[in-house]
């Protein structure tokens, strides 16, 4: 009995190291399994001695559900709100302003991201968690300490000895994006309701009645103020109250920085607006506080918020606008998309007007209805989308969306396959939207790589009656585009060329630009080296297909499908007789196993090759070329212009870059021409 009690101290205090390294510093110096069997020896011996168990022990993180009602909670010191800034110009108001109340500058200033999650405040009471609460309004919360207890970077215990008898602390509690992104997978799956956005996710799971749900969501924390303490050190900066918290073992945001003059942090809210994308977590701004604790007790506060700290706002990424209708497009598969016609907003630096909503289910999971003030998004390169309505503002009664029945391109049905997720029109190529997507995919840079040919060339091709399937593109007359608006000599001269240039592409492209389900770059291209064009392809069974190493059933099925259908067929023949390229030649003399088992990524163009080719070359010598660098990428093959985020990852893993020169070699003499 005794040796149980000092085995669970023992391994409490394990599982309290490991928990904290891999949670709070991200740094883990065991396995997952080898963490799974501490606890589950604590778990044993904690079962076995229940009068043992302590509320502070990791193996009670989550308890049973709480009653109907949060209790309030009366916060020892109240929480301010933040004025706010949008501009340099406001935060070089905001400093003139302290100046003028100090008689200088302050000395100094703390710059931290502005989380977007749920303001918490955490109590412990002699080193141990009491109490977590909501902001509430500032001085009353909600009490959600069995949620926040599940939050595996919220310590239900301090680290090291002598805690202050009272600790206040108050941090943002907040979803990672991928949590969130897996969260709204699971959601849908289930048929229950999708969140908005991390923050809406976040409080939702805060306010749980049952902490078992908080604790599946995945929530983190980030503390960034210290509130009230009782019994413990004196500090004399934000940045050393900081540094405190962090070595009781808090998780404190590594972007915070502690800078000189008001310049730099005028550069500091730069780089967090460029990088803002970048962090995995959504943030709405950065929080500049005085750094001086002196500065900040003689700035005081105003009735509202502490003249010693201001937010800067980023621009929003989300505004609310009305919902005009819903309108649906038909892609080259057939697959009908439908998207949201907008009273047109500015939101992520741009105006919006149309954004998408992906498919009947999400409009229906989302519940957004025309009539509706809805939430629209827009947020570095993502395409728009409507993340949902706001149903308080909904007034009166508004239909629920249903797919419409019919194809309004074409009249076809609509239909959908049990089991699918999307609706496809059936009018095949009847359908004009369906032809103008089909196109279009051919010409795009995933697929032939035509310059000049986006939607507008598109749609004149086919409103004059030029063109009908891509066949057509390289046999139509270009010289009728002549004098029309926009078509002079140079510009027609220009598609002519660019037209000619994708007749002679790697058959690889070729077979991509058709759109065959399924086939991609990488199918493409080994069902390319293995059958070495389209017509061999197109005469081999679904049998012999599925015998090509790395390719599945599925694919197979699609392909000889595909290859069966006499409009396919026709076309293929078709864009042969225009002289566009059908079989690779392939060169002499290669052995196809000289490179096998390589791996290879090829970055920027190898004097000599497109980056096609290159990989071709690779592929035909029985190596594989992928996109990413991983740890089992043999070398990356570095040309002009390449990538600095894989000759970053080569370096972190230690993969060997090469040049041109090297990579010659290397399909000449094999993997001995690799150095080292
Ligand atoms: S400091 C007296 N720092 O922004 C200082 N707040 O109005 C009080 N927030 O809802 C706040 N990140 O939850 C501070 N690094 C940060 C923050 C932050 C997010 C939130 C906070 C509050 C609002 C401020």
């Amino acid at each position: 009995m005794p040796e149980d009690a000092s085995r669970i101290e023992e391994l409490r205090s394990q599982v309290n190291e490991h928990l904290y390294r891999y949670h709070v510093l991200d740094d883990p110096i065991i396995s997952d399994a080898q963490f799974d069997a501490l606890i589950a020896e604590l778990r044993r011996i904690e079962g076995e001695n229940p009068e043992l168990v302590t509320p502070d022990s990791p193996t009670q993180r989550v308890g049973a559900p709480v009653g109907d009602l949060f209790a309030p909670v009366r916060h020892l010191r109240p929480l301010f709100s933040l004025d706010n800034a949008d501009s340099s110009d406001m935060l070089l108001a905001w400093e003139h302003r302290m100046e003028r109340q100090l008689g200088r500058p302050p000395a100094g200033y703390v710059s931290e991201l502005k989380i977007d999650g749920l303001a918490v405040v955490l109590t412990y009471r002699d080193g141990v968690l009491a109490t977590g609460a909501t902001r509430g309004d500032g001085v009353t919360g909600e009490d959600v300490t069995a949620n926040l207890r599940t939050i595996k970077s919220v310590p239900l215990r301090l680290l090291g000895e002598d805690h202050p008898a009272v600790l206040e602390v108050r941090g943002e509690v907040y979803m990672p994006e991928k949590a969130f992104e897996e969260l709204n997978r699971r959601q849908a799956e289930a048929g229950d309701r999708i969140f908005a956005n991390p923050r809406n996710a976040a409080a939702g799971s805060v306010r749980q009645k049952d902490p078992t749900i908080t604790a599946s969501r995945n929530l983190a924390i980030w503390v960034y103020q210290l509130g009230l303490v009782e019994g413990g050190p004196a500090f004399e900066t934000h940045a050393d109250t900081m540094q405190y918290l962090r070595d009781a073992g808090f998780r404190t945001n590594p972007a915070s920085e502690r800078l000189g003059t008001i310049d730099e942090v005028l550069d500091y809210v730069e780089r967090a607006e460029k990088g803002r994308h970048e962090t995995g977590y959504q943030t709405d701004g950065v929080v500049i506080k005085a750094d001086s604790l002196a500065d900040q007790d003689s700035l005081g506060f105003t009735s509202k918020a502490p003249r010693w700290a201001i937010a800067y706002k980023f621009p929003p990424e989300e505004q609310v606008t009305l919902l005009k209708a819903i309108q649906i497009n038909i892609g080259r598969t057939g697959a009908a998309t439908p998207f949201a016609v907008l009273e047109p907003v500015f939101v992520g630096g741009a105006t919006v007007g149309l954004a998408t909503l992906h498919n009947a289910d999400q409009v229906a999971l989302k519940d957004v209805r025309v009539g509706d003030q809805v939430i629209v998004r827009r947020a570095g390169d993502v395409i728009p989308e409507v993340v949902g309505p706001v149903v308080a503002a909904r007034k009166g009664r508004l239909k629920k969306w249903t797919m419409p029945a019919l194809c309004p391109f074409c009249g076809n049905p609509i239909v959908r396959v049990e089991g699918e997720a999307v609706a496809r029109c059936t009018g095949g190529f009847e359908c004009p939207s369906r032809v103008r997507e089909w196109l279009f995919h051919f010409c795009s840079r995933g697929g032939m790589d035509i310059e000049h040919m986006g939607y507008k060339t598109i749609d004149l091709l086919l409103s004059e009656g030029l063109v009908t399937d891509p066949a057509d593109i390289f046999t139509f007359d270009v010289n009728e585009l002549r004098g029309r608006e926009g078509w002079g000599e140079i510009s027609v001269n220009n598609l002519s060329r660019a037209i000619e240039a994708a007749k002679d592409r790697p058959v690889a492209r070729l077979l991509t630009a058709l759109g065959i389900r399924h086939v991609g770059g990488t199918i493409a291209r080994t069902l390319v080296r293995h059958f070495g064009g389209l017509p061999a392809l197109m005469a081999a069974s679904e049998e012999e297909i599925a015998q090509v190493e790395g390719i599945g059933p599925k694919i197979a099925r699609g392909v000889a499908e595909w290859a069966a259908d006499s409009v396919n067929r026709d076309l293929v023949a078709n864009l042969g007789k225009a002289g566009v390229r059908l079989e690779d030649e392939v060169e002499a003399g290669v052995a196809g196993d000289l490179l096998a088992g390589a791996t290879f990524v090829v970055s920027g163009t190898v004097e000599g090759f497109t980056r096609e080719e290159a990989q071709a070359a690779i592929e035909q010598r029985g190596g594989k070329a992928t996109g990413s660098v991983s740890s089992k990428t043999t070398a990356l093959v570095v040309g002009d212009s390449p990538g600095a985020s894989k000759s970053r990852k080569a370096e972190e893993l230690g993969v060997p870059i090469i040049d041109g020169d090297t990579f010659r070699e290397l399909l000449e003499k094999g993997l001995s021409a690799l150095p080292g």
